[in-house]
């Protein structure tokens, strides 16, 4: 394609919205995956004529581009070497422990930065040939942070925005990479930079400034070009994501859900307390620290099984990854020590669920729970969390929330605020949790409703794309 006739919003992100299926006949089907972002910006690409480049999840797929829910999917392939090296390895292996404040260490290895390059490489060319002459292009996460200079030397005339929806780590962590100032160049690509917390845009404005000669004023980095005379102007902000809570809202409402909830309650016994915790299966999750926590009120008999019980989803995520195999040793060895010491016939202490679920069975595990926990060491945003509110249009349940997570920006009022390393300190911050009179909890869940009710995933993807559609196009410099 002459890449001048197509797509007015072209969004590239490493997943595509939908999910390959291979048949035995070697048939490709696409199944859609409820993935956070596309209920985000469908609303935005159907009103746009937009185009979505992304991979399949599998390896070694070859498809054409195609229609579906008025978007244009692009698949881009990745092979199998290409899903170790870039995929598990440099994002997944690399980044995202060093980008959540290296709760595992990272591994550097420099052929898996090769592959990073030319896989970056590859979605920047598919979005060159996707979009129309001045058309917004919209980078999503980590996985992808050369792409807006890379689609810069090939597209000028497009205005770039980049979204990190992960955190960005400390200059005395980032520095490690020793690929640090490509990527920081490989972003300033983009002419709008967003960031879940204000955090985590003046950490990058830093590294900006160490790493480079450039000058920043406040969230305003001026760039050189090579000539040495001005060039651009990049814009770092926040703009904290959300969920779409009307639809969690309504969801939680059906008669079907609330009946699933007390059926969800009945078949564990009727508990007291209901706890609850949801995560992807990830070190950043604090998943071992808030078991352990549990455990121990069950040892000094501050919770008991007849009267308490905890169910953790824990969502298959990353195996081939070490770091991934390991915790997932270690939860279900913590969580099959925990049960042996102390469940009883009738009563486990804590329900595990290595599986992931439709939104309709979450909403009515949210509606069930008494007490969410979430108790990440570090999380860009946390959208558990988010839901969890959503559900809760009776005004009732509690909210642990770790001060680390891009949430606890946002939801400090109504949530109980814990840091998950201090053991002791988030054991009673869970007991007064679980005895929060219901005055109390309608007074926090109300406020914390209001927010999420209010600030929500159209809010932010519209301000997103208002402060990047605003933005003049530059097209003397690269
Ligand atoms: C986080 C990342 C996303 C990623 C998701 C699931 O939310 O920010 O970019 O898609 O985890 O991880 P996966 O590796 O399965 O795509």
């Amino acid at each position: 394609m002459s890449g001048k006739g197509g797509y007015d919003l072209v969004v590239v992100a490493n997943r595509l919205p939908v999910d390959v299926t291979v048949g035995d006949d070697g048939d490709i089907a696409w199944k859609r995956s409820p993935g956070g972002l596309v209920t985000a910006l469908e609303p935005v690409m159907q009103g746009a004529d937009g185009a979505w480049v992304g991979w399949s999840g599998a390896p070694d797929i070859e498809a054409e581009p195609f229609d579906a829910d008025d978007m244009r999917l692009v698949p881009v392939s990745l092979s199998a070497d290409d899903v170790e090296r870039y995929y598990e390895g440099f994002s997944n292996d690399t980044l995202w422990p060093l980008y959540h404040d290296v709760i595992s260490p990272p591994t550097y290895h420099r052929t898996w930065w090769d592959a990073y390059r030319r896989v970056n490489q590859r979605f920047a060319d598919a979005a060159a040939a996707q979009a129309a002459e001045g058309a917004i292009v919209w980078v999503h996460d980590y996985q992808l942070q050369l792409v807006p200079r890379m689609l810069r030397e090939l597209r000028p005339d497009l205005r770039i925005g980049f979204f990190n929806h992960i955190p960005f780590p400390p200059l005395e962590l980032f520095q490690q990479l020793p690929w640090r100032r490509q990527v920081v160049d490989g972003l300033l690509g983009a002419d709008l930079i967003g960031f879940q917390r204000a955090g985590d845009a003046s950490n990058f404005v830093r590294a900006v400034r160490r790493l480079t000669d450039y000058t920043t004023r406040g969230p305003i980095i001026s760039t050189t070009g090579p000539d040495g005379k001005p060039g651009r102007h990049v814009r770092a902000a926040a703009f904290p994501i959300s969920i779409d809570s009307r639809r969690f809202d309504e969801l939680a409402r059906t008669p079907e859900v609330q009946a699933r909830a007390r059926e969800i309650r009945s078949d564990l016994g009727d508990p007291e307390i209901m706890m609850l915790g949801v995560d992807r299966l990830d070190y950043t999750k604090g998943i071992r620290h808030r078991i352990k926590a549990y455990g121990e009120l069950l040892q000094d008999g501050r919770l008991d099984v007849e009267h308490a019980t905890l169910v953790q989803v824990a969502s298959p995520s990353r195996e081939n990854v070490d770091a991934y195999a390991e915790l997932r040793e270690h939860v279900e060895g913590l969580v099959g020590r925990i049960n042996g010491e102390y469940a009883e016939i009738g009563h486990a202490a804590i329900h595990y669920l290595h599986h992931s679920y439709p939104p309709e069975e979450m909403a009515a595990l949210y509606l069930a729970a008494d007490v969410m926990l979430v108790t990440s060491l570090r999380d860009g945003m946390n959208l558990v969390a988010k839901e969890y509110v959503a559900a809760r249009s009776d005004d009732r349940g509690a909210l642990v929330l770790s001060e680390f997570t891009g949430a606890a920006d946002e939801l400090s009022s109504g949530a109980l605020l814990v840091n998950p390393h201090d053991i002791d300190g988030m054991k009673d911050i869970i007991v007064a949790a679980a005895h929060l009179d219901g005055r109390e909890q309608r007074k926090r869940m109300r406020r914390l409703r209001r927010k999420v009710l209010n600030d929500d995933v159209a809010r932010w993807s519209q301000s997103f794309l208002g402060v990047l559609t605003a933005m003049p196009p530059r097209t003397d410099h690269v």
